[in-house]
Formats: C-alpha cells, structure tokens, sequence
C-alpha cells in the first residue's frame, strides 16, 4: 500500500507513517504541480494525504480508479466532491480540533485590528506618515459589552466566542443548520435566523464549513442589513463573500470594516484594491499556522491514513456514511 503526500508536512506525521510501514512519497519538489502530474501520481498510489486546495472532484476520482480513501490536511472538506467519493465508498478524513485555537486566534486578532485599524496605521508608518497626536484622528471602536455573531458555531465559533466573552464581555448570537446547547449553556448563546444574525451583531464571524448553498451569501443585500459599526470577519473561505460588493460596502460606510484571513482566489493580487482601505484588515490564510495546530493536523491525518491502512474506520472522516 502506497501513500502520496502532495506537499511536505511537519515531521510528526511523517514518522508515525513511517513506524507503521507505510510507504510514502512526498512531492519531490518546492512547486506546485500541474493537475496533470497531480493526478498521474495519485494514479500511482492507493491514498493521498492532500496539502492545500487541489479540487477533487468527479473528473479526479474518475481518473484515479486505485484511490482507496484521502486524508485532508485541512478541516475544511469543501475541495472534495463528497458524493463523488461517496459512489465508489472512498472514506475521507480531516483534521477537526486540533486548529480550533489557532483559527478562532486569528479572527480574535483580524477583530480588534479593524476595531482599532491596526495594519493600516502600521503601514501609515512605513510610508512615513506618522503625524503629530490628533485628538480626531486613527479613532477606532471598543468591543465591551457589544454583540458577536456566529455565523456556524462548530468548534472554531466556540473558541471566538468563548474568547470575545472573556475578553470583552460580549454578548452571542448564532445562526447554524442545529442549535448548539453546549453554547447556549456554557456562554449563553442564543440562536437566531440569519436576518436577525445580519441586523444585530456588532462583530459579525464565518466559522461554519463552505458549502454551495452559502457561496456569496455576503453580498449587496445582506451586508445592507448590517450595522454600520459592524466589522466582518472570515477565516473560513473565500467564497462565502463577493469581494466587490464587500469592497463596495466598505467604502460607502455600510459597515465599519472587515478582517480577512482568506480570499477568493487566493493568494490575493498584490494590487487588490482591498488592501489599500484603512477599515480592511487582510492576512494570507494563516489561521491555522502554529507549530502546535500543523504538528496536530500531521498527527490526525496519519492517524486516519493509518486506519485505512489497518482497514479500519478513520477516526476523523467526514463521510462516515462510506462504512456501512
Ligand atoms: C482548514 O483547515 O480548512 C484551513 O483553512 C486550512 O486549509
């Protein structure tokens, strides 16, 4: 049995692979590879460990008939067109908690940086363009006592809220396909449609996993609906925003500012008008860049190629339904 690890991961992975057995190759090269490449390795081995964003869908699974399950580097599963592994009982896994901090840090961080318009007055500084105290200027907002919304309180929306609570005293709502008591219970989160999520958050953040039905769901119309003191924030992807009307909306006071950790496409273009803006705030998709979160993302996805291997169920899989 043959594993392919299209991008190096952190050694921990690596050797929990490599005491089982299990013969693994790692892209031999720094670059990306052509899709083609891509797919005449995967052609080559029995599973994929997969780094990064390669779209595995029905045309990828198609034409690699020897696959027998893909373990993410990720969380996040929105590259892999589940029903396309689902028809030929290809289990695959992810790597869920162990990035929770990591994540729910950054959008904490990309918060308070629009609150306070953090990158913009740094790069004022580069520039040269530090001026004498001005009791009028560089004002930003505080966070006591104001309302953050979850958009998908999972695990990551947890660790947010649980920190603006602590920190700020804010106050949680959440909008989520099921209602989530351990919130409701330990934070006293309560749970409200997507209008009321719009019209009520002072902070407004995306922990939930990307899925077609929510492609762009912020656009024109809802951040409309917003506060106009309201940042918004996302960590999650790219695509649940449209980069124009956000662009839009920043520049017309419909809302205060925004924190990005992604885009879409990502890497975002060195001349995307959003990074000149004082209320935007832009990190390339390092929200779950620490030793501590990657070593773990190693650790689950070997565990789960281990289990493939070892015909068992992966213990982090997100299409459990491939097992019976
Ligand atoms: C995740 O784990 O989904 C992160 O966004 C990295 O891709």
């Amino acid at each position: 049995m043959k594993v392919f690890i299209n991008k190096n991961i952190p050694e921990a992975g690596i050797l929990l692979l490599q005491e089982k057995g299990i013969s693994i190759t790692v892209n031999p090269t720094e670059n990306v590879l052509s899709r083609n490449e891509f797919i005449k390795i995967c052609q080559e081995n029995d599973a994929l460990l997969n780094v990064g964003a390669n779209n595995l869908d029905e045309d990828f699974f198609q034409q690699c008939p020897n696959l027998k399950g893909i373990a993410l580097f990720s969380v996040g599963f929105d590259s892999v067109h589940i029903p396309s592994a689902n028809s030929r009982k290809i289990p695959v896994g992810n790597t869920p908690d162990v990035l929770s901090r990591a994540t729910s840090d950054i959008a904490f961080l990309l918060m308070q940086s629009v609150a306070r318009k953090s990158f913009y007055n740094h790069k004022k500084i580069i520039k040269g363009e530090w001026d004498i105290f001005d009791a009028l200027d560089n004002l930003g907002q505080e966070l006591y006592g104001k309302t953050l919304g979850i958009f998908g309180l999972g695990r990551i929306g947890f660790e947010m809220a649980q920190k603006c609570k602590a920190a700020f005293g804010m106050n949680i709502i959440y909008h989520n396909r099921s209602q989530n008591e351990n919130a409701e219970k330990e934070l006293d989160a309560k749970f409200t449609d997507f209008e009321t999520l719009l019209a009520q958050s002072d902070v407004l953040s995306i922990h939930s996993n990307y899925a077609e039905e929510n492609h762009e769901i912020f656009n024109k119309n809802t951040f409309a609906k917003m506060k106009p003191n309201a940042i918004f924030i996302n960590t999650a992807r790219g695509k649940f925003h449209n980069e124009d009307d956000l662009f839009h909306a920043l520049t017309n006071n419909i809302i205060w500012g925004a924190g990005l950790d992604v885009t879409n496409p990502e890497p975002m273009k060195q001349d995307n008008p959003l990074l000149s803006l004082p209320n935007c705030c832009i990190l390339p998709h390092i929200g779950s860049a620490t030793y501590e979160a990657r070593n773990g993302m190693a650790v689950c996805a070997a565990q789960n190629i281990i289990a493939l291997f070892e015909g068992k169920k992966m213990p982090f899989c997100v299409n459990e339904e491939v097992y019976f």
